[in-house]
Parts: C-alpha cells; structure tokens; sequence
C-alpha cells in the first residue's frame, strides 16, 4: 500500500459528526443508502470503497453515501459545500490511477443506484442513460437494438458509464468510434453548490458558444457529480472476425500496423499490441492453450468489423497473405467463431489482472510516437536490471517489465511487475520514465488519467500556461475545493 509522503489533512475540511450523518440519513431515507462509519464500526462494509481496484492505495472515509437521485446528489453536495465536508465521488471503482479512493477521510459519493436507461432513439443512437450504469449493460442494452456503446474495455462488468466518462476512458475501441469528448453529446452534471447543469442535448451538432460539458470529460471527478449522459452509439457490424499474430520485431508490427491501415482501411476497428513477456505472465498465471505454437517477441490482435462477412473475411485473407509472404509477420490465427473471438481477445484484455499476481504494478500508461513507442520497454529494464531489482528471485522486488496496449492510438501501457511495492524500484522509475516521456513530446496519461499516482508529474506533459488556467478553472468550479482533493488538481 503506498504512503502519501508530502500529503497532510486539509484542516478546513470539517470532521464528520453524527449531526452531519443525521442530515445525511434523513436526506437519503433509507438505510442501505448510508454506509455509516461514525455512529457505528462500519470499517468492513467501507472498506471496498477505501481501497482501489489494485489494492494499492488505501484512505480513510468513514461515511459511503449512495443517492438515487440527482435531487439527492445536489442536495448533498449543495450541504457538504455549505459545511466544508470533503467529497470523492465513485463508479464502478475501476480506475488504475487512485483517483476514485478518498486519501483521507472524504465521504465517498457512490453512484451505483443512480443506474437507469431512460431512452434509447433506433433512428439516431442516441442513448440516454444514468452515470452509474454498468458500461457492460448498457452496451447490452443498445446490442438487443443493432447498435454498439462506442467504448470497450476489460473493466467493463464493473466500471460505470459516468467513470469512463469522467476518466475520458479510451479502451479497446477508440481507433474505430473515437474518443467521447466526440461521442458524449449532452451530459447532466452537479456542481459543487449543487446546481444542476443540464446540457442534455441528443443531438450530434450544438455549436452554441463554449462546449461547457467538455470539461467534465476527463476531470475525474474534481469539477461536478456527472449525473446523466447521453452517447452516440453506432451501428453494431454484423461481420466481426480478430485475428493474432506472432511477430518477430517491433519494427515488424510497425509495418503490419501500416498494412493494416492501407488495406482494412474501413473495416478494421482494432489494432491491440502485446509483448512476448506480456503473453509469457498471462499463460503462467492462466494456464491453458497459447493461440500460437511459438513464443514471438511480438503479437498483434486485430479486429475487423464490416457489414458484409465475406467481402471482409476475403480483405483479411489478402491481408495475410501479403503479410506473412511479405515475412511482416511470422504466424497468425484467424478467430473461427464468436467463442474464439472471445478467447484471442481474453490473451488481450487478461493482461491487466494476471500481471498483479506476483503482488502489484507500477502502470505508465503512455502516449509515444509510433517510431519509438517500444524502446521505453528495453530502457526501463536495462535500468532496474543494472540497479539489481530485476530478477527470478524473490529477493528482487521486479518480476518483469512489459508493454501492451493500443498500438492504433499510440498508447503503450509500460507495467513492471512486482513482487511487492517498493521505495528502491520507484526511484529508478521516477522521474525517469516522465522525463522519458518529456523529451518525446509525449503524455504521461494516455486515457488512464492522473488521479493521486501521477498528481507531482502533471507538468511533464501541461506547460504552466495551462496548469495556470486549469486551477482557475478548478476555483470557478469549485471554489471550495471539496471535489476530490488532493488529487492532481
Ligand atoms: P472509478 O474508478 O470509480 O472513478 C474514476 C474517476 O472518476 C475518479 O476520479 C472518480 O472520482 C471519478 N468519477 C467516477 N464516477 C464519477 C461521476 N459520476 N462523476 C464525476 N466523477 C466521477 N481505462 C482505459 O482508458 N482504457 C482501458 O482499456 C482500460 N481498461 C481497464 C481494464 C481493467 C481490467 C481495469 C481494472 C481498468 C481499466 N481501465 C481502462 C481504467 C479505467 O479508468 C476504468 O476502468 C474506468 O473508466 C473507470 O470507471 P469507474 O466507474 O470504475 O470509475
Ligand atoms: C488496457 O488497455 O488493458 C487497460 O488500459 C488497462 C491496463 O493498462 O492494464
Ligand atoms: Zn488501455
């Protein structure tokens, strides 16, 4: 569990009192909407809400609030403003970056009952929906109708459609739908005196002065309680076929990756990389049958998705052949029905549990150019190598250092596998990976965000101009600062 060096209790947050919970009660009504640590010893029905999805960072809220409401969410915020009662709101508590849990004792603001489909239009795709809806179900909801939820990713059982929101989450699919600062088209969000900010057009264009919702996109929770959204879904393609290949460079899957583009151009609407050492953790934890015979240093997953089988079935059969007689790639398999496809896909999406299992990850989740996305893999590991961590034993902290991710988008997910944190194997991370990142132009959070592990490492990639205008921001907003502090903002 990290410690928070440097982080101290701001003292004009109020301490909870029974008083405070009485309103909350009272507010809420019924019980099971008040998780209370104040009046009673609640620490084992708090505790999954004090604790992150990596078990890596812990706080210390003693009151879990759940409205049903976005009359209770306003009331509730409108009240915590009033008597300066901190607040971190929660979804699905998925997020890799420790930005849903409270540092210290924040009411967390859970927003799982709030999870109702209002509306869906079959002409538009437009869907109407509550911010604690289960990205799974509401994807679900819109499949029953032809359509397809315009985000995928492996949290998606349990992460809410406001989390994805507020954390501007990218997933498996963006190179195909884009991001949802381009498919969010209204939102309802709660500011932190409790007005309602109700911008919820359903309609694709609204060029009516700033696009004030773009900025709940991604805030992770520091401006507002996101409360009601509406997506633009697309078409579900009828044809769908994923294919993974063995590679044996980087500079190889780069070519594939380009070939790819040239002759899938519409069809294709994925393009996933994963390293050797990657595939080499999730078969040793997981067990079962590898995809392909050989170990590679490489492996792509790619997915079409057309609406006419055959017309795309024979683009991927070119496509392969161009790419393996060309030697681009070594090996390939083709999905042959919807369960393989779930299975080449699971080689993908297990990655981010099975690599925990020697006991955590320190996650970068980074956007390089193409050219030189991989290199940070070999440079960060010849580093720990050279400091003595890396090793097979266990008196090395590091297991293994990999990278995977959405080679479409440019955004690698560099991990080191630990067998436990340690002080030793951070400083040789950091700052170097950041300053790694700063002198390629790149981000240091692709689509994961900032929340508390990456708050001292914001200006790697945000010069002082925009730091400057996103803390007046934050005060326009906020001026109370309530909304999730000391996180990065
Ligand atoms: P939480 O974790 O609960 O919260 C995340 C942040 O949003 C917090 O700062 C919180 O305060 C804030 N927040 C939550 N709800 C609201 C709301 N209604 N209003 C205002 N603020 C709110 N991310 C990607 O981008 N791409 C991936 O491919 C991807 N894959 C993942 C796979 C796994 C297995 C896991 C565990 C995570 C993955 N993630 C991925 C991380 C990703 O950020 C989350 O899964 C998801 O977007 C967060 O949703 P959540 O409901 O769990 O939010
Ligand atoms: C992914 O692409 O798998 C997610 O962003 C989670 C991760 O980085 O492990
Ligand atoms: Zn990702």
């Amino acid at each position: 569990t990290d410690s928070y060096p440097g982080l101290t209790r701001d003292s004009r947050f109020s301490q909870l009192t029974p008083e405070h919970v009485a309103y909350f009660k009272q507010l809420l009504g019924q019980d099971s909407a008040v998780i209370d640590g104040i009046n009673a010893d609640a620490a084992a029905d708090i505790e999954p809400f004090n604790e992150d999805w990596m078990h890596k960072y812990k706080g210390q809220c003693r009151l879990v609030l759940k409205p049903g409401s976005t009359e209770e969410v306003s009331k509730i915020l409108r009240y915590c403003n009033e008597k300066m009662l901190a607040v971190v709101p929660q979804g699905g508590n998925t997020g890799l970056v420790g930005g849903s849990i409270p540092v210290f004792d924040e009411i967390v603001i859970s927003m799982g009952r709030m999870n109702t489909i209002h509306s869906f239009d079959e002409m538009s795709g437009s869907l109407v929906l509550d911010a604690g809806c289960i990205l799974e179900v509401a994807d679900q909801h819109v499949a029953e109708r032809g359509y397809i939820f315009p985000l995928d990713l492996g949290a998606k059982g349990s992460c809410h459609v406001g989390g994805n929101v507020s954390t501007n989450a990218g997933g498996l699919r963006l190179l195909r739908y884009g991001s949802l600062h381009g498919s969010v088209l209204g939102m309802e969000a709660v500011l932190p005196d409790g007005t309602v900010m109700n911008d919820m057009c359903t309609l694709r264009k609204n060029n009516t002065g700033y696009d004030l919702k773009q900025l709940f996109i991604g805030a992770e929770g520091t401006l507002g309680i996101i409360t009601k959204l509406v997506v633009q879904c697309a078409q579900r393609s009828p044809a769908v076929n994923v294919a993974l290949f063995g590679i044996e460079s980087y500079e190889k899957a780069q070519r594939a990756f380009r070939e790819a583009k040239l002759q899938l151009s519409e069809i294709l609407s994925a393009f996933e990389l994963m390293d050797g050492t990657s595939q080499r953790l999730v078969h040793q934890v997981r067990g079962g049958t590898r995809p392909l015979e050989n170990d590679y240093p490489f492996y792509c997953l790619i997915e079409t998705s057309g609406s006419n089988s055959e017309h795309d079935y024979e683009k991927l059969e070119k496509f392969l052949e161009d790419v393996m007689s060309n030697e681009v790639i070594a090996d390939g398999v083709v999905a042959q029905d919807a369960t393989q496809i779930k299975t080449l896909w699971s080689w993908r999406e297990g990655i981010t549990e099975c690599i925990g299992h020697w006991g955590g990850t320190y996650k970068y989740d980074v956007s390089i150019p193409l050219s030189e996305m991989y290199l940070i893999v070999h440079d960060v590991k010849a580093r720990l190598s050279e400091a003595g961590l890396l090793g097979e034993t266990d008196d090395h902290p590091v297991v293994d250092v990999l990278g995977y991710g959405h080679m479409g988008d440019s955004n690698l997910h560099l991990n080191i596998a630990v067998r436990r944190y340690d002080k030793e194997v951070e400083k040789v991370l950091e700052p170097y990976v950041y300053e790694w990142i700063e002198k390629r132009q790149g981000s240091i959070s692709a689509e994961h965000g900032l929340g508390l592990a990456k708050k001292n490492y914001i200006g790697y990639s945000r010069n002082e101009t925009m730091i400057g205008l996103m803390k007046q921001i934050k005060t326009l907003y906020d001026p109370n600062g309530i909304m999730n502090p000391y996180k990065y903002i």
